[in-house]
C-alpha cells in the first residue's frame, strides 16, 4: 500500500505580520514546518510540501522532501491539487496542515491504520475544543457519522456551537481525493477551494468518512499569529522538558528552562531557571547549570558547572567550572579540570587540562597547555588592526596579572611573566620575563612640589 503525505504550507500567514515565512517561525528551536515534516515521516519518508508564499526561504531551509508550488493561494483544496503529480499513484493520501507543529507522528500513523482497519474511504483528525472559534466544525448525523465540514466563517449560529473541530489533517483514498478535488467550487465566504468540502461530496456519494480524535485537544492547534506561536512553544517546551525530567535531569523550574529539540542532556544534571540551551548542544551528566546561561551548539563534559555565561560553539571538558559572566566564543576548546572565571572571554583558542583563567581576561587565537595559571586582567593581544596572529603558552607557565601577550609570541614551559609586562618576544622555558619600566621613587618629592600659581 502506497502512502503519500501532502503538507500545506503555501499560505501567506498574514496574521503573523512577519517578513519571515510562517512555516519557518520556530517552536523550541525548529521551524514549525520541520515539526510537521517529522510527524509526516511516521507514514511517508519523503513528504510533499506545498509551498507558495515565501517559498524561496522555505525551500532553502527544509530538506528531504518534495516540493510542489502553489503560485496563487486559492485555498487548501487548490493547494492539494498542486501536488497532483506526486499523489497520482498513491493508495492513500495523508494531508497535513503545515502550521500545526504539535501533532505527533504516532497520531497520524494511528489514524491511517485504524481508518484502514475500519474500511473507511477517508478519516479526519479532529479534536474537541472548549473554544472552537476560527476552526472548521465537523458536522455529524444523529449516530455520530460524519456528514461534512463547515468553516467557522460559513457556519450558522447553531453549527458554531459544535465543539468537534477539523485539524485539517486527514487521510483519503487517493483516487477519491483526486476525483473530488476536481469537483470543488469556490462558492463560500472566502471564495476559495476548500479541501474540507471534499468530505461533504464523498458522504453525498455514499463513501465512508471516519474520525480520529486527538486525546489532547491542545495538540491540534494551528499557529496563525504570535499568540498561538507562544502557546505552541509552551506546549512543546513542556513536552520536551518532561522527556528530560523522565530521563533523570532535574529542571528546577521547567517553565523557565528552554531546551532545544536537538539538545542532549545527561543524567543527574541540574538545571536552574533561565537557562537557554540551543541547537545541537550536548551536556554531560552530573553538571550544574546555575541561572542565566545561553548555551548554543556546544559540547559540555560531565560534572561541569556553568553560571550566568554565554557559550557559543564551544567545548568544555569534564569537571571544569565556567563563569559567572564568562563568554566562550566559537572555536573555544577548554580541557578538563579547568577554571574559566568571571569576565573571561575566550575565542578560537585551546585551553589544556587543569589550566586556570580566573578573572577579567581575554584569550583570543591562542594555544594554552596544561596547568597554566593566567592571572587577572591578562590580554592576548591578537590583532594588529589588519591581521590576527596566534600565541602559544606551554604547560605549567604562570602569566602574571595584567600581562599583555602581543601575538605572535611563545611562552615556554614553566616560564613566568612579571605582572604588568607587555610581552613582545618569546619567553624561554623556566625563565622569568619582565617587560616594564623599573620603578623609581623620588624621595621628599611632596615637599618640593609647588602647584602652579593661579593667574
Ligand atoms: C484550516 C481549515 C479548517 C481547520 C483549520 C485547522 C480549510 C478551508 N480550513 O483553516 O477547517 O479547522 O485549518 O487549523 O481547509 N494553505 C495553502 N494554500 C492555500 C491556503 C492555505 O497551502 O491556498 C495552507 C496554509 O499555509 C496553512 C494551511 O494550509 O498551513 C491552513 O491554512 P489556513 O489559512 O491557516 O487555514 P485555517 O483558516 O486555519
Ligand atoms: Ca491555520
Amino acid at each position: 500500500m502506497k502512502i503519500r503525505t501532502v503538507i500545506l504550507a503555501a499560505g501567506e500567514g498574514k496574521r503573523m505580520k512577519s517578513s519571515l515565512a510562517k512555516p519557518l517561525h520556530c517552536v523550541c528551536g525548529r521551524p514549525i514546518l520541520e515539526w510537521v515534516v517529522e510527524a509526516a515521516r511516521a507514514v511517508d519518508p519523503r513528504p510533499v510540501v506545498v509551498v507558495g508564499h515565501g517559498r524561496e526561504q522555505v525551500m532553502a531551509r527544509i530538506h528531504g522532501v518534495d516540493f510542489a508550488v502553489q503560485e496563487e493561494q486559492k485555498g487548501t483544496g487548490h493547494a492539494v491539487m498542486m501536488a497532483r503529480e506526486f499523489i497520482q499513484d498513491a493508495d492513500i493520501v495523508v494531508v497535513m496542515a503545515g502550521d500545526a507543529p504539535l501533532i505527533p507522528g504516532e497520531m497520524i500513523a494511528g489514524m491511517v491504520e485504524e481508518s484502514c482497519a475500519r474500511g473507511e474511504d477517508a478519516a479526519l483528525l479532529t479534536a474537541r475544543m472548549e473554544d472552537p472559534t476560527g476552526y472548521g466544525r465537523i458536522l455529524t448525523d444523529g449516530e455520530g457519522r460524519v456528514q461534512g465540514i463547515v468553516e467557522h466563517r460559513d457556519a450558522t449560529e447553531e453549527q458554531r456551537q459544535v465543539k468537534l473541530i477539523n485539524t485539517l489533517s486527514g487521510c483519503y483514498r487517493g483516487d477519491l481525493l483526486l476525483r473530488y478535488l476536481d469537483q470543488l467550487t469556490c462558492d463560500n465566504a472566502q471564495g476559495e477551494y476548500y479541501l474540507t468540502d471534499v468530505v461533504g461530496l464523498m458522504v453525498r456519494d455514499g463513501y465512508k468518512v471516519g474520525i480520529a480524535l486527538c486525546p489532547n485537544a491542545a495538540e491540534a492547534m494551528g499557529v496563525n499569529d504570535r499568540v498561538q506561536l507562544a502557546q505552541a512553544e509552551a506546549a512543546m517546551r513542556d513536552r520536551l522538558n518532561r522527556r528530560w525530567m523522565l530521563e533523570g535531569v532535574t529542571l528546577v523550574d521547567p517553565a523557565r528552562t528552554l531546551i532545544s529539540a536537538d539538545a542532549v542532556i545527561g543524567q543527574d544534571t541540574v538545571i536552574y531557571p533561565d537557562n537557554v540551551i540551543e541547537g545541537k548542544t550536548v551536556i554531560g551528566s552530573g553538571c550544574i547549570l546555575y541561572p542565566g546561561s545561553r548555551i548554543t551548539d556546544s559540547r559540555i563534559g560531565n560534572g561541569v558547572t556553568v553560571q550566568a555565561s554565554v557559550l557559543d560553539h564551544a567545548q568544555v571538558g569534564e569537571g571544569t567550572t565556567v563563569g559567572p559572566f564568562a563568554y566562550l566564543r566559537p572555536g573555544t576548546q577548554v580541557g578538563s579540570g579547568c577554571r574559566i572565571g568571571d569576565f573571561v572571554e575566550v575565542k578560537n583558542s585551546v585551553i589544556g587540562d587543569g589550566t586556570k583563567v580566573s578573572h577579567l581576561t581575554y584569550v583570543g587565537d591562542a594555544d594554552l597547555g596544561q596547568n597554566i595559571n593566567v592571572g587577572c586582567g591578562v590580554v592576548f593581544v591578537n590583532y594588529d588592526g589588519t591581521y590576527k596572529y596566534r600565541s602559544v603558552v606551554e604547560d605549567g607557565a604562570f602569566i602574571g596579572c595584567n600581562t599583555n601577550l602581543v601575538a605572535p609570541v611563545h611562552v615556554g614551559q614553566g616560564a613566568y611573566t612579571a605582572a604588568g609586562s607587555t610581552i613582545t618576544q618569546d619567553v624561554p622555558p623556566q625563565s622569568l620575563a619582565i617587560a616594564r619600566a623599573r620603578q623609581v621613587n623620588k624621595e621628599g618629592w611632596k615637599g618640593k612640589y609647588k602647584p602652579h600659581a593661579k593667574k
